[in-house]
């Protein structure tokens, strides 16, 4: 889709849209790469990320790349306590919005490959999930091979992260970046339809 076949963003449009979608769409006029998809993740697949989401009593979950809070939302739904949802979002508007709207949940307006340095000794190790939500099939193979260490970095050895995509194949090159990944589930009630994976690192998946 060309940005020439969407409608006018006029007074009109906004009006008709919940906040989070108008900001979205927003941020992604202005970095369409870097939002991957024009629209906040849809309530299945908040679903599907939930039922995938590993966090012990003594845990905390990571996301990468918060945006609207629509995955963030999954993983208080999932009854994490906020205190101990960590996201980090590379936008300063949304990672104001995110703190707008989440109040008890820890944002991190930074890159998120830093974030073994920001999360520091008392988290690293205490990961039990990392959800990857930066649009991994379009980053350059290097970038993707940080975000990925990264996420390997904060966990304990033998966890894995989940990600989703709107692609039919695993976005990450397994074989150059030593994992092994599994498609955990999909739905077709997004826009676009979009597939749960889990990656491992050392072992093999279920
Ligand atoms: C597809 S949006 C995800 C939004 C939300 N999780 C959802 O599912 O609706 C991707 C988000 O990742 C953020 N992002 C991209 N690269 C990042 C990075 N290196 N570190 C932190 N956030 C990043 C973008 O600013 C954007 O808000």
């Amino acid at each position: 889709m060309r940005l020439t076949d969407l409608p006018a963003a006029g007074k009109a449009e906004k009006a008709k849209m919940p906040p989070a979608a108008w900001l979205f769409f927003q941020r992604w006029m202005a970095n369409p790469k870097s939002m991957g998809s024009i629209t906040p993740s849809s309530a299945a697949l908040r679903k599907l990320v939930r039922e995938n989401i590993v966090c012990g009593p003594d845990e905390v979950v990571v996301e990468f790349g918060g945006g609207t809070g629509a995955i963030t939302r999954a993983l208080l739904e999932a009854g994490i306590p906020g205190e101990r949802v960590y996201s980090f979002e590379l936008d300063n508007q949304l990672a104001r919005y995110l703190r707008g709207a989440f109040p008890d949940i820890n944002v991190i307006a930074d890159d998120c490959r830093k974030a073994a340095e920001l999360l520091g000794p008392e988290i690293v190790g205490r990961v039990g999930t990392v959800v990857i939500c930066i649009p991994t099939a379009t980053l350059p193979p290097s970038v993707q091979r940080e975000v990925v260490d990264a996420a390997f970095s904060i966990m304990p050895r033998g966890n894995r992260f989940i990600l989703y995509t709107y692609m039919p194949k695993s976005t990450l090159n397994q074989k150059a970046l030593n994992i092994r990944g599994k498609r955990l589930d999909w739905t077709p009630l997004n826009v676009p339809p979009a597939s749960v994976w889990g990656y491992w690192r050392d072992e093999q998946p279920a």
